[in-house]
């Protein structure tokens, strides 16, 4: 079973300690969710637990089934079976979403020689199901997608490229309630089958249809409230204030 740790990590970005000390496992067939006021961090941890070359690593380890990622470039860390799908996913001009899934895909599992036809039939299979037009496979990435397309397209990917372990930062927002829907069914689909993953948000929506059996509040770059679901229910309701003066 794979397991993503991070032990004690501390990061920052422009001089700017971010995060100060997060500790996390998300193991394989988990569903964790990463909650906490705008500002604190969230996205912070998705892009150092992918690499960012912007974010500086001060201390702690983020292993992948026991692998040191630290130090590792995105490309390698991706390898080693880690997704993130973006707040903000931005256009990559010129390079068309198939050939680019196609691509992504033979460099994380270059030991699988999936014909090409039953890769494209594969992802026509999947974007008829997230709700994504076949025309959308000639363009280029992201370029003039409206931000329900984008967020549709990082979910083909998650899909499609089959990782270990999965973090959605902010998948919901720019989503209308039925593409909120698929979103769920797909997380729910591939948790299942041993997919590990964190769900960063900072609104209970999402989790409504997903049910994390964890929640995480991280404050200030710290991890300051642990539970089970009904944590996300008391956020809520009540806001973070009552963790912000227990904390
Ligand atoms: N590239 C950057 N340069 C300077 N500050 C940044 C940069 N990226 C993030 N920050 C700052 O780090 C803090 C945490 O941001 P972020 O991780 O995006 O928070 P969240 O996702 O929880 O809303 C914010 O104060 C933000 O302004
Ligand atoms: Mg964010």
């Amino acid at each position: 079973m794979s397991e993503l740790k991070i032990t004690n990590l501390a990061a920052s970005v422009e001089g700017k300690d971010i995060l100060k000390d997060v500790s996390l496992t998300v193991k394989g067939g988990e569903i964790h969710a990463l909650m906490g006021p705008n500002g604190t961090g969230k996205s912070t941890l998705g892009y150092v637990l992918v690499g960012h070359p912007n974010y500086t690593i001060k201390k702690g380890s983020i292993k992948l089934d026991g692998v040191e990622l630290v130090g590792k470039l995105p490309e390698e860390r991706a390898r080693a079976g880690l997704f993130l799908a973006f707040q903000n996913p931005v256009p990559v001009q010129g390079v068309r979403l198939s050939a680019f899934l196609r691509t992504a895909y033979n460099q994380l599992h270059p030991d699988e020689k999936i014909p090409i036809k039953e890769f494209y039939d594969s992802m026509k299979a999947h974007m008829k199901k997230i709700g994504i037009d076949e025309s959308f496979m000639s363009r280029s990435i992201n370029e003039g997608f409206s931000g329900g397309e984008r967020k549709r397209f990082e979910i083909l990917q998650m899909v499609m490229l089959r990782p270990k372990i999965i973090v959605l930062d902010e998948i919901d927002s720019g989503l209308d309630v039925d593409a909120l829907r698929i979103v769920a069914e797909e997380i729910r689909e591939y948790h299942s089958q041993d997919t590990g993953f964190l769900i960063i948000t900072h609104y209970q929506r999402i989790l409504k249809n997903i049910q994390p059996e964890f929640v995480h509040v991280l404050m200030d770059g710290r991890v300051v409230k642990e539970g089970g679901n009904d944590l996300s229910l008391k956020i809520e309701d009540e806001g973070y204030d009552w963790i912000r003066s227990e904390a």
